[in-house]
């Protein structure tokens, strides 16, 4: 069961009049194509591993533990603050648990979610009983601000959210059903490719100067297949757990684009109020943007306990997945 939850994000708010001084981009563009009004960057100092620190020791103080009662971390993100190791044993370090295992996934948008199935797994096996799971993600320092990088760089922003996995003692509370995919066939359509070892040598001076050292995204053609694939892997979870969609108090989609959950929500039938979005705060932070939406949603009440909520996600890969919990 997701036994607490916790999230931080940055201080540092950055508007869209902020980005329409560095670009050719304006506030009404942003606002009518991604429904994004603001987003947080990271100060200057700070790291990952410390965005995921905060959300991280809120999430165990939510589930009622100590640090030491965490036996196993498992952090999704693709902002790691080094190239190896990964920031799993960063955050382990800091939070002073050394000895404990620490599992670093790379599933970008759908981090969060197949992290939360990795962890359901290991505490079903009886492997563990304390599953730190993180999302966070520092987007602000690899994206290219001018003009030329503007369809990606008004997009994402930074934030970490996470939660404990714990053992249920109730069978009918937990994480019912989680589902993963991902079809590699349209890897290179949001991706970023450099530098990586498919390069040889892997890191050059000409690098710095190509477009990809930045991420590229194929805009259209992820949100074709963001609203078939969020829709068909949400309704996959409802049918894995013997439930009907309408059952559902809150669904929670990866905040990736407002009018991609919007055309999800309209899909699926569902009410405004059963649709979770906070995209306007915050933009889109990739593994990050699930577990601070759950957060937040507790926090505003609209998840409680005994409440059904489905947690989907789309992204690079392409991945896409959905969980199935009950509070
Ligand atoms: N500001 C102003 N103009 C811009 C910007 C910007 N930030 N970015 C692009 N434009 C321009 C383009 O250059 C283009 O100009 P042109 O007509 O002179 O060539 C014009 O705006 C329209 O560009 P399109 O790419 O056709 O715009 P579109 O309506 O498709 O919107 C967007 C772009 C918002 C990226 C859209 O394709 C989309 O929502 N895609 C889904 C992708 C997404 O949300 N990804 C999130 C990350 S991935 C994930 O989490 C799943």
């Amino acid at each position: 069961m997701i036994a607490g939850v916790g999230h931080y994000v940055p201080e540092r708010i950055v508007n869209n009049f902020d980005l329409e001084k560095m670009m050719d981009t304006s506030d009404e563009w942003i606002r009518e194509r991604t429904g994004i009004v603001e987003r947080r960057w990271i100060e200057d100092g700070k790291n990952n591993v410390d965005l995921a620190c905060q959300a991280s020791l809120k999430a165990i103080e939510n589930a009622g533990l100590e640090i030491q009662d965490i036996d196993f971390i498992i952090f999704a993100t693709i902002s790691t603050d080094y190239f190896f190791p990964g920031t799993g044993c960063f955050l382990q370090e800091k939070l002073g648990v050394p000895g404990i295992g620490a599992l670093d996934i790379r599933n970008q948008c759908s981090g969060f979610v197949y992290g939360l199935s990795t962890a359901d797994q290991f505490i079903k096996s009886g492997m563990y009983k304390n599953i730190l799971l993180v999302g966070s993600e520092v987007q602000s320092r690899g994206l290219d601000f001018t003009t030329r990088g503007r369809d990606v760089a008004v997009i994402f922003g930074d934030g970490a959210g996470a939660a404990v996995i714990s053992r249920s003692e109730n069978d009918k509370k937990g994480i019912l059903a989680t589902c993963l995919h991902a079809d590699g066939r349209h890897a290179k359509e949001l991706w970023q490719e450099l530098p990586g070892s498919a390069r040889k040598p892997m890191m050059t001076h000409a690098i710095i100067d190509e477009p990809g050292i930045y991420p590229y995204m194929n805009g259209r053609y992820v949100f074709k297949h963001a609203v078939t694939r969020f829709p068909e892997v949400i309704q996959e979870s409802f049918q894995a757990a013997g439930l009907d969609k309408n059952e559902v108090d809150l669904v929670i989609p990866h905040q990736a684009n407002l009018r991609i959950t919007e055309a999800v929500r309209m899909k699926l039938g569902l009410p405004e109020e059963k649709v979770f979005s906070n995209i306007h705060k915050y933009g889109n932070t990739t593994a990050a943007s699930i577990p601070i939406a759950m957060s937040e949603a507790i926090e505003e009440g609209r998840i409680k306990e005994g409440s059904l909520v489905c947690l989907a996600s789309f992204g690079s890969g392409f991945t896409w997945a959905s969980a199935l919990v009950r509070f």
